[in-house]
């Protein structure tokens, strides 16, 4: 008998973190330095029982909480987010109206249905190399090409972008690609931070090849890391606030990182027509994200419970990351080049050229021997042919593993790496 399974199901692989997960349970002494997880310590237990029990205080508050709501998402959650988002990109803008905003399942699921109301099958997005891996996998599932542009400390390649339009135009597969898609703050997996210069630049581009597609290119900028800024650096404005970018940019934005990845509340804010494609796709899905907890981000917000919850983690991070720094100073060879970030959870070395550090490689199973995990940065390469995925990288996470695990993961993964360099 065949299997009964659509292409997609049959086509969706698993995804490649979640080995990586399983081995992390199945030893029980493992350091692992490769979850995405946020700090566990930190979470908002107390904040969020203060303000769930005053939502349920009263029916009036209470049951609203209960009920099925809109799929647009609650109308003073979407107040209260544009009003955060101009806050931070500083001063009134019409490009952050609240009728531009979608509350949806963790930003994941904005992405997920972006990608579904803009790409066919054998359609194309650009991607960082290396980018977030969890977007890579929703593009194989559905059948979609990547190209990656080589991503520097600041931002993408910009030349390398246009190298990348221009043979896309004379090879007749522009008309194919329909996003770029840019994680711009303390970027997944590499912590890198992309400068405003560059996200307008990226957007000239972009318009500058619209023509030869024959349809809008839009720039989806994924800013889940954003709120999560140590203090030294300052904030650099999304590129919803650049000239043209209200109908070109969709942004992605969450309040699971900041406040509660259980929680699990994101946010988009798109132009037209996508708005109303994600909107009516949605509907399908699941025709709104839970009431109850979009109420516990909008009193959050209302009530500043939310600031103070953000500048608790901020420092926390910025505290984790340094141990982490100075573990890495002590313990890594001098050869390994490290790009520290500013803020997010993540950093990234990068071992000398040849050397790899992959899946299969000698390193990964000699450092899963000495009980620490991390992820392999060839995981968050597109599977693009135009080059070869550098294996000589790792993602190093500082956000759920305590100060100590971070001093001893570090310094067994450290050992590990004078071994074979
Ligand atoms: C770059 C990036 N974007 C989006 C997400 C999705 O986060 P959420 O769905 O919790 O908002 C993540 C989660 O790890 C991420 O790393």
């Amino acid at each position: 008998m065949n299997i009964a399974l659509s292409a997609l199901g049959r086509r969706t692989a698993p995804p490649p973190i979640s080995w990586l997960m399983q081995t992390a349970l199945a030893r029980p002494k493992l350091i692992s330095l490769a979850a995405g997880f946020t700090d566990n310590e930190t979470l908002p237990v107390g904040f969020s029982r203060q303000l769930l029990n005053e939502i349920l205080r009263t029916p009036k508050t209470g049951r609203p909480a209960l009920q099925y709501g809109t799929t647009t998402g609650d109308e003073k959650l979407r107040q209260l987010t544009a009003a955060h988002l101009q806050k931070l990109d500083g001063g009134p803008d019409r490009a952050h109206a609240p009728e531009r905003i979608l509350i949806t399942g963790g930003s994941q699921q904005l992405l997920y249905l972006t990608l579904e109301a803009l790409c066919d099958e054998g359609d194309l997005v650009l991607v960082e190399d290396p980018t977030y891996f969890v977007f890579l996998s929703i593009l194989q599932s559905r059948g979609l090409r990547a190209r990656g542009v080589k991503l520097e400390r600041d931002g993408i390649d910009l030349a390398q972008l246009e190298k990348i339009l221009t043979q896309l135009k004379q090879s007749g597969q522009l008309r194919r690609l329909k996003a770029l898609y840019l994680v711009t703050y303390f970027q997944n997996p590499t912590g890198a931070t992309t400068t405003l210069a560059k996200k307008r630049a990226a957007l000239t581009l972009l318009k500058k090849f619209e023509r030869a597609a024959g349809h809008p290119i839009y720039l989806i900028e994924d800013a889940a890391y954003r709120e999560l800024r140590f203090d030294h650096d300052a904030d650099v404005p999304t590129a919803l606030t650049l000239p043209g970018a209200r109908d070109r940019v969709i942004y992605a934005g969450t309040y699971s990182k900041p406040f509660a990845t259980g929680v699990r509340v994101g946010f988009g804010l798109l132009p037209e027509p996508v708005y109303t494609a994600v909107l009516r796709i949605k509907g399908n899905h699941d025709f709104g994200t839970a009431s109850l907890l979009q109420q516990l981000l909008t009193r959050a917000l209302a009530t500043g419970t939310y600031d103070r919850q953000v500048a608790k983690a901020r420092k926390n991070y910025a505290r984790k990351a340094a141990v982490m720094r100075r573990a890495l100073a002590e313990h890594f060879p001098a050869a390994v080049e490290i790009w520290e970030a500013g803020g997010g959870l993540y950093f990234w070395a990068r071992l000398p050229k040849g050397i790899s550090a992959g899946v299969n490689s000698k390193i990964f199973q000699a450092a899963l021997k000495h009980n620490v995990l991390y992820v392999p940065g060839e995981l968050c390469y597109a599977d693009d042919s135009a080059r070869r995925k550098p294996a000589n990288e790792l993602r190093l996470s500082f956000g759920n593993a305590s100060v100590e695990n971070i001093r001893t993961g570090i310094r067994r993964l450290g050992a590990v790496l004078k071994k074979f360099l």
